[in-house]
């Protein structure tokens, strides 16, 4: 199958054109498609028509699914492997979760296997005018350490932040047995990309609560400036949705945000699922 594949121009992320991904794809053209997922930390096909299985199958060619809290209450009916994410409220209930990930955050970065990536796929995306609102953001965190000062990369590597669940803000309160099952875990500042051996800053403000062997106010000043300096404009690409479109991102290069410029009448309905990764080192 010949693909082509797009980079956005942005310091991160390509579209793929050339793929049916309702139709079988062959080891050969999946191999081109994870090479870039690798290469751009983003990627996405437009104007997809998936059904979930077809969705949860295409991303187990990625790594087994991983499961969040927000998937136990708000997950699609046959497919409990797809989180609705989704500002729709019909009889009084939201259908998904709402506000998700307004913060720039990499996602579960909270657990000792933080998920190699997620996907969603855009099923309704609400507009003003005729002009796309809820964009994401996606921010390079490998740009962002390769513009690092080089005094700054040799201070940082090789130490270990303190992810905590309970630091971020969330778009639901967690139960204390979640609280529970998800204790502080620590994580290099300077993770290396599995699969390309690429260096990437893995800070955030609020999930990171402390750096070891470092006194506490050191470490929440230093946190805030490799968290602002990873989301500078020069590492950004903002995506504006289409319906049809399925994307997915890298969870050890790419931080993100979801822009929430919208509100009800306007419907916003994505298809997310996860895939397990690795330990970072
Ligand atoms: C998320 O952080 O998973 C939500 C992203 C979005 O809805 O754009």
């Amino acid at each position: 199958m010949a693909i082509d594949i797009v980079p956005t121009g942005a310091a991160l992320g390509a579209e793929i054109r050339g793929i049916n991904l309702a139709e079988p794809l062959d080891d050969a053209t999946f191999g081109e498609i994870e090479r870039a997922y690798d290469e751009h930390g983003v990627i996405f096909f437009r104007d997809q028509h998936i059904s979930p299985p077809q969705q949860v199958a295409f991303t187990r060619r990625f790594g087994e699914i991983e499961y969040n809290i927000f998937g136990e209450r708000w997950s699609v009916t046959g497919s409990p492997e797809i989180v609705v994410v989704s500002n729709v409220v019909e009889n009084g209930k939201s259908i998904g979760v709402k506000r998700a990930g307004e913060n720039w955050h990499s996602d579960m970065c909270y657990t000792t296997r933080p998920p190699r990536g997620t996907m969603l796929y855009a099923h309704e995306i609400p507009d003003l005018y005729g002009l796309a609102l809820g964009d994401t953001e996606f921010a390079s965190a490998a740009a962002a350490w390769d513009a690092l000062p080089e005094a700054l990369r040799q201070r940082i590597d090789g130490r270990h932040a303190i992810f905590d669940f309970t630091g971020r803000k969330r778009a639901l309160t967690p139960t204390q047995v979640e609280i529970d099952r998800n204790p502080p875990v620590r994580h290099p500042i300077a993770r290396t990309h599995p699969h390309t051996g690429r260096k990437c800053l893995y800070v955030m403000r609020d999930d990171c609560t402390g750096i070891e062997g470092m006194e506490a106010d050191e470490a929440e000043g230093l946190i805030a400036a490799l968290a602002d300096h990873i989301v500078k404009p020069a590492f950004i690409y903002r995506h504006q949705w289409r319906a049809g479109d399925l994307l997915m991102w890298d969870n050890c290069t790419v931080q993100h945000r979801a822009i929430q410029d919208y509100d009800m009448p306007q419907r916003r309905v994505m298809h997310r699922t996860t895939m397990g990764g690795a330990v970072p080192v």
